[in-house]
């Protein structure tokens, strides 16, 4: 029944692969659109807590750290489990980024004991089934594209890089881009069913929402 509206809706056909073009063209966009205000507030609140200012401080820099760390640290958790994610394919696994999170904390100075005391966010989207942990995985790919913006902008400003305490927002550097369209890949050709693709949608918006509250209870703008 899905399948049908989704071929009849955008493609104006009913042949399978004509679904499938258009089921994946589809959740591309709906992901983007259906959370697009999500991330402009987002964007703008990290923005008027300076981190793209010219003032911006080796302190507010490392506290905005710590908050990304409690929130990766378990959502990371939650999102290894919830798939089996290495049945699918080269893209599949997930390269978890808190690792990378922890080491900028220990090379700007916080102690191994401090780092494991961190809080962390509790209040967490339910991740399980492959579409919803698509739909939330979404959210953090994407989030390393604004990471090269932030990157340059900290190596300028704070003079860090990759050992020193920008390896997060630095990610896979030049890699990101092709990363990012292999998991589009992978979406395009995962969810192609409206129930599933409107499971990644709710998961992805849970994911922002989640976030958004938990910078919002650390006092982050
Ligand atoms: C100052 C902070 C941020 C900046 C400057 C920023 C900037 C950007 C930029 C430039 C893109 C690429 C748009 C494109 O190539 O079409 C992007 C995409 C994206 N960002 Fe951010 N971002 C920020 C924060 C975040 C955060 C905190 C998250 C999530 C936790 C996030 C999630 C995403 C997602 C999911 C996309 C993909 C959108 C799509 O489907 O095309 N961003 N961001």
């Amino acid at each position: 029944m899905a399948a049908a509206w989704v071929s009849g809706a955008r493609c104006g056909g009913g042949r399978a692969v004509v679904y499938e073009e258009c089921g994946g063209a589809m959740i591309r966009r709906r992901l983007r659109e259906e959370t697009s205000q999500q991330h402009a507030l987002l964007e703008q609140r990290m923005l008027a807590g300076g981190l793209l200012g010219d003032d911006l401080a080796r302190s507010s820099y490392r506290a905005l750290l710590a908050r990304f760390h409690g929130f990766y640290a378990p959502f990371e958790s939650l999102l290894a489990n919830a798939t089996d994610w290495e049945s699918l394919g080269p893209v599949g696994p997930y390269r978890a980024r808190t690792p990378r999170l922890a080491s900028d904390l220990l090379a700007l100075g916080v102690a191994d004991d401090a780092l494991e005391r961190l809080p962390r966010c509790a209040d967490l989207p339910i991740l399980s089934g492959l579409p919803r942990a698509l739909g939330a995985r979404y959210v953090v790919e994407g989030a390393a594209l604004g990471g090269q913006i932030i990157t340059r902008h900290v190596r300028r400003t704070l003079n860090l890089d990759v050992e020193t305490g920008c390896a997060f927002f630095t990610g896979d550097g030049e890699e990101v881009g092709r990363h990012w369209r292999a998991f589009l890949g992978l979406l395009e050709s995962r969810l192609l069913a409206l129930d599933d693709q409107s499971a990644a949608v709710a998961a992805a918006a849970e994911t922002f929402a989640a976030f958004a509250r938990w910078l919002d209870q650390g006092g982050h703008a």
